[in-house]
């Protein structure tokens, strides 16, 4: 028996589940301490330069294959060519090893959550970050508990759940985040994280940096892992997509920039380090929370929304594993969530002990969680937009004019598809590894 293919009820969820998943822990977590290790504004500006010029192209020609085709991105690749069907697995496979470490952070929160309703005293946890993470067993229960709860409602379908965490969580998220970026901005020595932010040193530019700005805004924006081209299978055939590009970029940005402007004032207010890596927002949050008054309820309330935010992220992410073993093996949802389950939990869990256990086994100098991040952003997200491009350009013949009203805009679609951003992305890789 074949499964039937979901489709979108109507246009409105489909935005919402595209906006869904490109805003949550890429824009929360990742983008403010990216940012931190890469030396700040003029990471910004290069960010900003790439995700207005180079990601419109991939994330249309993701978004246009999924709609034309109507299939998992396996098949996208193997209907050209069976010989590209191992290009295909790529994308489940980057998924799979985004999920081991993003449900991690997933896990991170529940246990904040757990910690502000517990009425623990937010001072006694600025410090706490460092020791929680070394606790192998309670964040392996916190990960686990957060990836079932993923897997269970991406198991159930991909329409319910969704609409209403978009519709109502994401605007109340919008405005809490206002709020704390006000008060963060009250702190003593704000002006020095603004300043961070955004008074560029162009003599810090360097490859390196570039392919961190380049993962960042795949990684934020969704690109190259399959997810928009699944979400984008499951659009009717009559919906444009265009306004829904401008919509998802739009809304990232908004929300990485809410962000960048609440962590830095108080990361320089609380004299603490931009440079941290993964900890940085977890480390910086608590102090926040811990200068204002009933800043439990705040940071209940953060962590909720920044939860809900994760999970229709991970939605995402997990759902182009679903329909890749779904639709290729015939197989039920219920068993491929099981499947899904213990294949990211196995990887999440030595991710975890690389925290403490397993911190000396490095790889390229980096511990296993940091490693997957890396690797997964920088190298493969790329290197799938990149090959994305290609099949979309030059096998299936996707045309600006067919997705694209603007004249101008289609024809420069055309150009960039097929020649300028597989360049960009070719040369931004070969720089960044060099
Ligand atoms: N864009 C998501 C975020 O910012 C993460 C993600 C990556 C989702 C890749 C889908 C695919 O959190």
């Amino acid at each position: 028996m074949t499964q039937e293919r979901p489709v979108w009820s109507s246009k409105l969820t489909f935005i919402l589940a595209a906006v869904g998943s490109a805003v949550g822990l890429g824009n929360i977590w990742r983008f403010p301490y990216i940012m931190g290790q890469n030396g700040g504004a003029v990471f910004l500006v290069v960010y900003l330069f790439l995700i207005l010029t180079i990601c419109f192209v991939p994330m249309m020609a993701e978004l246009a294959l999924g709609k034309h085709t109507k299939k998992e991105c396996v098949k996208v690749y193997e209907d050209v060519s069976p010989k590209l069907k191992l290009l295909g697995y790529l994308n489940p496979f980057t998924g799979v090893l985004i999920s081991s470490f993003y449900f991690i952070v997933g896990g991170w929160i529940v246990n904040y959550i757990v910690k502000s309703l517990a009425d623990y005293k937010i001072t006694d946890y600025a410090s706490y970050f460092s020791s929680f993470v070394k606790d192998e067993k309670s964040v392996i229960i916190y990960t686990l508990v957060f990836l079932f709860i993923c897997i269970f409602l991406t198991a159930r379908g991909i329409k319910r759940g969704i609409e209403f965490a978009n519709n109502v969580l994401m605007p109340l998220f919008a405005v809490l985040l206002v709020g704390l970026l006000i008060f963060s901005l009250s702190l003593p020595n704000a002006h020095l994280g603004l300043e961070y932010m955004f008074k560029p040193d162009f003599s810090k530019l360097n490859g390196h940096m570039l392919l961190s700005a380049l993962g960042q805004a795949l990684f934020t924006l969704s690109i190259g892992m399959g997810a928009l081209l699944t979400y984008g299978s499951y659009i009717k055939e009559d919906k444009s997509i265009t306004k829904s590009a401008y919509t998802i970029i739009f809304s990232d940005t908004l929300f990485a920039l809410l962000a960048g402007i609440m962590i830095f004032p108080a990361i320089f207010s609380f004299g603490l380090e931009v440079d941290s890596g993964a900890g940085l927002v977890f480390v910086t949050l608590p102090y926040i929370f811990s200068q204002i008054p009933h800043g439990n309820i705040f940071a209940f309330a953060f962590f909720v929304l920044l939860f809900a935010a994760a999970l229709t992220s991970g939605i995402s992410i997990l759902e182009v594993s679903f329909a890749t073993i779904t639709e290729r093996f015939n197989i039920s949802r219920i068993k491929a969530a099981t499947i899904l389950f213990f294949g990211v939990g196995s990887i999440s869990v030595p991710a975890v002990l690389s925290f403490d256990k397993l911190s000396n086994y490095t790889i390229f100098s980096k511990t296993f969680f940091d490693f997957l991040d890396f690797v997964t952003a920088n190298i493969f997200m790329p290197l799938n937009a990149l090959i994305l491009c290609l099949i979309a350009g030059w096998c299936y013949k996707i045309k600006g004019d067919t997705i694209i009203k603007n004249v101008v805009l289609a024809k420069l679609f055309d150009i960039g598809l097929k020649f300028v951003i597989p360049v960009v992305l070719v040369v931004v890789l070969y720089m960044g590894l060099k």
